[in-house]
């Protein structure tokens, strides 16, 4: 059960922005990381699905994953119409990852998930050796970014950065990722956000 964003789910994507920047991070990870025909995507906390749509036409498989069941049916609504038959949705309040991914991407997630360090580590037990995982989320902001209260107001890098490398995995990027500019009680304010991708060595 994931109310907030239950709600949130029918109107998601009338923020055009949205649409925008999830493409601008899709083409800042190609600028990185090697995208094929014969992988699988898995999309973590994927919402209505914005990012992982724009690697659909050129994979074999996107998994997308969430707790909100009203997130996904906007998923499966966008598949059918776009005719993606290689897309299938995961709801993690009732299923676990069982699969393994070339690619795990993962945008404006993590600090939603109070322990979101445990979920990075569950989400390389689903990375294939060779694999990538690409983490997007915000920096470290002062608590204006959201009207509700959330388990963090952003995410420092570096213990993003650590945690992978404590776990083996090779940062090949650590870099700015997209940048989100909202009216918070009139005044312009701009969220910036970090975008670590790392690359499970094979054994
Ligand atoms: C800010 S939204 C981002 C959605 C999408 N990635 C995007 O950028 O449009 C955060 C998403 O994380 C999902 N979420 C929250 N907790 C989660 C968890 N523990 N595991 C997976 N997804 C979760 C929410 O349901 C929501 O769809």
């Amino acid at each position: 059960m994931n109310e907030n964003f239950d709600n949130k789910a029918a109107t998601w994507d009338a923020n055009q922005q949205r649409v925008i920047r999830a493409k601008e991070l899709f083409d800042k990870i190609l600028e990185v990381i090697p995208v094929g025909e014969d992988m699988s995507i898995l999309d973590f906390g994927c919402g209505t699905g914005l990012l992982g749509f724009n690697f659909a036409p050129h994979v074999k498989h996107v998994t997308f994953a969430d707790t909100s069941a009203k997130m996904l049916e906007q998923v499966e609504q966008k598949a059918l119409k776009l005719r993606y038959n290689n897309c299938t949705t995961l709801n993690l309040e009732k299923s676990q990852i069982t699969r393994q991914y070339n690619i795990i991407a993962s945008l404006l997630t993590l600090h939603h998930i109070t322990e979101f360090e445990t979920a990075i580590i569950n989400l390389l037990d689903s990375l294939t050796p060779g694999g990538y995982i690409c983490l997007c989320d915000l920096d470290p902001e002062d608590g204006s970014f959201h009207r509700e209260q959330v388990p963090h107001c952003g995410i420092q890098r570096r213990r993003i950065h650590t945690l992978l490398e404590a776990r083996g995995i090779q940062i090949i990027s650590n870099t700015a990722g997209i940048t989100i500019n909202k009216t918070i009680d009139n005044l312009e304010k701009e969220y910036t956000t970090f975008l670590i991708i790392g690359k499970k060595l094979t054994e």
